[in-house]
């Protein structure tokens, strides 16, 4: 039998047919454009594939250097500096038009030795100011112009509840005001640059209240505060919405912008638990390579669409949302708390959009969706 075909229908379902082959996928910077940047922690600019590349310069208007901006990396000993990196991760950048962010000047974590001590003995309180001043005047001046905000300090605030500071070599070198000092410095630096705090936990009790009462402090010696950094590190199932809504309502009456630094919904359980052993084989799921199940996939896209819709009701006071990395392969949650397979972000392996990539694209296209996020 022969089946007579309409030669117009025939074209309609060829031309449908190329229309959604080369479709191009939506682009994350352009569907929030109107709203805040849209950023991915980046590593060295040359270790990425041209495919890499693309993603990155079609879907982001801001990056975040993952390390080479770190003390220990960039000032590994007092007269050494290492700023190849750095140097490529800025002018990248500039190139591709995406708004370059420092971070971190002062951590706990890598961060050299050297600054503490003085010969075999520690350093004095006056030694490790002096060597703290320098290390940010001189990579505020080097990036002077090209860096769109700082992290002045990274994670200075405890996990206990019981005191305030994290008790690090820095709080014990130079006492409670070395926080204060480091944006003293930075600003004396460079008075027109944007200064950030960044931390994790802080949209929830007890953090979120010493944060107000740290940025407070700072503003009353005179520091320009113009950011609060949630970093944004979530468990899928676990996402504290309220939490995050009321915090940032809380920052913004202080003054200060909002932004989202560290952005990823880690999909694999997090504790480790010594004796359980039930919840040891739990845990110890994915340390093969394993594809992501569809039920989890789901989920996360439905979290992240309704993350991106609390964003979008405080668009007037955050100004950028940055995601921990391109891509599932490139994420430090296939490294801790032990290495295993995560799919913490919105592109798959391969780079290919996720689930969660449309339900986040969406919501910027359904404002609609907005004030419905919150539980009852
Ligand atoms: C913290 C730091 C980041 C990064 C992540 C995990 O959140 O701020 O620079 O190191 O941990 O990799």
């Amino acid at each position: 039998m022969r089946i007579h075909t309409c030669p117009t229908l025939a074209w309609m379902v060829f031309l449908v047919f190329c229309a959604s082959a080369f479709a191009a996928t939506p682009s994350l910077k352009d569907a929030y454009k109107a709203d805040f940047l849209i950023g991915s922690a980046l590593g060295s600019p040359s270790s990425y594939t041209p495919a890499e590349l693309k993603l990155i310069t079609t879907q982001f208007d801001a990056a975040t250097p993952e390390v080479c901006m770190k003390p220990r990396p960039i000032h590994p000993q007092e007269d050494v500096w290492r700023f190849r990196q750095a140097d490529e991760y800025v002018d990248f950048c500039q190139k591709h038009n995406i708004a370059a962010f420092g971070h971190t000047l002062v951590w706990h974590e890598d961060c050299p030795d050297w600054l503490f001590k003085d010969g075999d003995k520690p350093a004095s309180r006056d030694l490790v100011l002096k060597r703290l001043k320098n290390h940010i005047t001189t990579i505020l001046h080097r990036y002077k112009g090209r860096i769109h905000g700082w992290d002045v300090v990274n994670e200075a605030i405890s996990d206990n509840p019981k005191e305030f500071f994290r008790q690090t070599k820095w709080l014990k070198s130079i006492g409670d005001d070395y926080v204060l000092q480091a944006f003293r410095f930075a600003q004396e630096a460079d008075p027109a640059m944007p200064l950030q705090y960044n931390d994790y936990n802080i949209e929830s009790e007890p953090k979120r209240s010493k944060v107000i009462k740290l940025i407070r402090e700072l503003q009353q010696n005179g520091i320009h505060v113009a950011a609060v950094g949630i970093q944004g590190h979530w468990s899928l199932d676990h996402v504290p919405y309220a939490d995050i809504d009321a915090a940032i309502d809380a920052f913004s009456k202080l003054g200060v912008k909002v932004m989202i630094t560290e952005l990823d919904l880690d999909v694999l359980p997090r504790k480790r638990s010594g004796a359980d052993v039930a919840s040891r084989e739990r845990e110890s799921r994915n340390v093969q390579p394993a594809p992501c199940p569809p039920e989890v996939l789901r989920r996360q896209a439905e979290q992240y669409g309704r993350l991106f819709a609390l964003f979008l009701k405080h668009r007037d006071v955050i100004t950028r949302v940055t995601f921990w990395g391109i891509d599932d392969a490139h994420t430090w949650l296939n490294g801790w708390p032990y290495p295993r397979y995560n799919h913490p972000l919105l592109f798959d392996r391969e780079g290919k959009p996720k689930p969660a990539f449309y339900s986040v694209i969406d919501a910027a296209h359904t404002p609609q969706r907005v004030g419905v996020f919150l539980p009852p």
